[in-house]
C-alpha cells in the first residue's frame, strides 16, 4: 500500500464507521438469534429423529474399520499417500502448517482489494485446496464404505432381551439348560456328568450384580469348567451381546423386575390348539432355535446335523433324512425321546425337551412335517 492508497482506506474506514452500525448490542443480538434459532433445530433434530446407536465400543473386535465423520474424510484419505513411518507428516505437519498458514493470514496478507481480478494467487490457491479437499472426501466415501452391522444394534429393551435370549440358547444352554436351570450335563466334553446349579434362582439373581454377570460371561470360570464368551479371550462375544444376555438374564430370573409384555411375547414359543397343525417356521423354529441349535451349529459335535434352517432340519446330518414325513420313527423323534440311532449318544443332553414339547414335534412331523402354515 503506498501512501495514497493509505489515506483512502482511512477515510473509507471512518465513513463505513460512522455510518455502520455497533457490534454491541446490534451484531450481537442478531447472533445471538441465530444461535438460539440453531440450538432449537437440534433439539428438535435429536427429539424427533435421534441418531441410531452404534455397538458399543470393542477394542477386541479386529474386524472393525474406523472411519471419521463426512467433514474429516478428506484428511482421513491423505492418510493414505503417507505409508507406514512417515505417518506423522500427513497426520501433523501438513494439517497444522495449513492451520498456521490461516492464523498468519492477517501478518503477510495485507491486500485491502477485494475483488476477485486483483486477488488472482490467494483465491486461486484456496481453490485449488478445496478442490483437493472435496476430491479426497469423495474417494474416502467411495474406497472405505461405512460399516454395515452397525444398524443392527437391539435398540429397545424388549429387542435387547430377545437378542439376548438368542444368544444364550445357542452359547449357554448345552451346559446351564435351555432356562438356566441346570442339571446333569450330557454331550459336553469335560464336564460329562457334572451336575450344574440352576443360575436361574433368586439367590445368584440377588447376589449378582448385572457388572459381576457380564464379568463371569466375558472371562468364563475357568477353573470350574466354564469357558469365556469375550471376543478378547478368544470367545465369539461382543459387548453388546453380552450386554444383551445379561439383561435377558436379568428380566427372565429376577423376580424384582418384570419382563416387559413384548418381550415375552416375542420369546414365547407359540401355543398350539388342538385342532391346529403345527409348521416348521411358526412352531418348530423357536424351539430349535431355543433347545437344538447351540449344539446343532458348525463346529459343535451333532453328526453334522445342522439345524439353522428348514432344509438343514430336513436334509443335513450323517443319519439323513433325519425327519421323514409322516414317521414317528424318524430318527429326531427318536433322539428326543432320548434313544440312541448310533453308538454314539443319546440326546438331547444336559436336560430332556419337556413332553409337550415333544408333542409339536410328534404333531408336526404326523402333519407331513410342513415347513409354513396352512391358508
Ligand atoms: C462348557 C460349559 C459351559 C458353558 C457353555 C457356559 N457355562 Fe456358565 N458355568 C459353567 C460351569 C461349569 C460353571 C460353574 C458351576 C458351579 O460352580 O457349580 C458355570 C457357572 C456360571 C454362572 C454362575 C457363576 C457364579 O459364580 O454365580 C453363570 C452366571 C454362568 N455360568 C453363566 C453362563 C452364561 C451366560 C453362559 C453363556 C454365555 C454360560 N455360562 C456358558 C459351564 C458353562
Ligand atoms: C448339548 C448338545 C445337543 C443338543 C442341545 C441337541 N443335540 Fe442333537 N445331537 C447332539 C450330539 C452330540 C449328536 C450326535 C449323537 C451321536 O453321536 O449319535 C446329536 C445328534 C442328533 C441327531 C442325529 C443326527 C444324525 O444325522 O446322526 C438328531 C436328529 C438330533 N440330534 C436332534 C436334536 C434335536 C431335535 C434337538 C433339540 C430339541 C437336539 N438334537 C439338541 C448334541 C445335541
Amino acid at each position: 500500500m503506498n501512501d495514497v492508497q493509505k489515506v483512502q482506506y482511512k477515510e473509507r474506514y471512518l465513513r463505513a464507521k460512522r455510518n455502520g452500525e455497533k457490534f454491541f448490542p446490534e451484531s450481537l443480538y442478531r447472533d445471538m438469534l441465530v444461535m438460539f434459532a440453531i440450538f432449537l433445530l437440534l433439539v428438535g433434530l435429536s427429539i424427533f429423529i435421534g441418531v441410531a446407536a452404534e455397538p458399543k465400543a470393542d477394542p477386541s473386535d479386529t474386524t472393525y474399520i474406523p472411519r471419521p465423520e463426512w467433514y474429516f474424510l478428506f484428511l482421513f484419505e491423505m492418510l493414505k499417500f503417507f505409508p507406514g513411518s512417515l505417518e506423522w507428516v500427513g497426520t501433523t505437519i501438513i494439517p497444522g502448517a495449513a492451520v498456521i498458514a490461516l492464523l498468519l493470514l492477517p501478518f503477510y496478507d495485507k491486500n485491502p482489494a477485494r475483488h476477485w481480478k486483483k486477488r488472482k494467487f490467494a483465491i486461486g490457491f484456496m481453490s485449488v485446496v478445496v478442490v483437493a479437499m472435496v476430491f479426497l472426501t469423495i474417494q474416502a466415501a467411495v474406497t472405505t464404505p461405512p460399516q454395515k452391522n452397525a444398524s443392527a444394534v437391539a435398540a429397545t429393551l424388549p429387542a435387547q432381551i430377545t437378542a439376548g435370549q438368542d444368544t444364550y440358547s445357542v452359547q449357554c444352554a448345552e451346559c446351564h439348560g435351555p432356562d438356566g436351570g441346570g442339571g446333569v450335563i450330557k454331550g459336553v466334553k469335560g464336564l460329562e456328568g457334572f451336575k450344574m446349579k440352576a443360575i436361574n434362582g433368586q439367590d445368584e439373581m440377588y447376589t449378582r450384580t448385572d457388572n459381576t454377570l457380564y464379568n463371569i460371561v466375558e472371562y468364563g470360570q475357568p477353573d470350574l469348567g466354564m469357558p469365556p464368551f469375550g471376543k478378547a479371550f478368544g470367545g465369539e462375544l461382543s459387548r453388546s451381546d453380552i450386554d444383551n444376555l445379561v439383561t435377558y438374564m436379568r428380566y427372565s430370573w429376577d423376580n424384582r423386575v418384570q419382563m416387559p409384555k413384548e418381550a415375552a411375547q416375542a420369546n414365547a414359543i407359540p401355543v398350539l390348539g388342538p385342532k391346529d397343525i403345527p409348521s416348521y417356521s411358526v412352531n418348530i423354529a423357536p424351539i430349535v432355535k431355543r433347545y437344538c441349535v447351540s449344539c446343532h451349529r458348525p463346529g459343535k459335535e451333532n453328526n453334522n446335523y445342522l439345524m439353522g434352517g428348514y432344509n438343514d432340519v430336513m436334509n443335513s446330518g450323517d443319519h439323513k433324512p433325519n425327519v421323514v414325513a409322516g414317521d414317528l420313527n424318524s430318527n429326531l423323534i427318536r433322539m428326543i425321546h432320548g434313544e440312541k440311532i448310533t453308538a454314539g449318544g443319546a440326546m438331547p443332553p444336559t436336560k430332556s425337551l419337556s413332553p409337550d414339547l415333544i408333542a409339536i414335534f410328534e404333531r408336526w412331523v404326523k402333519a407331513g412335517a410342513p415347513e409354513k402354515p396352512a391358508k
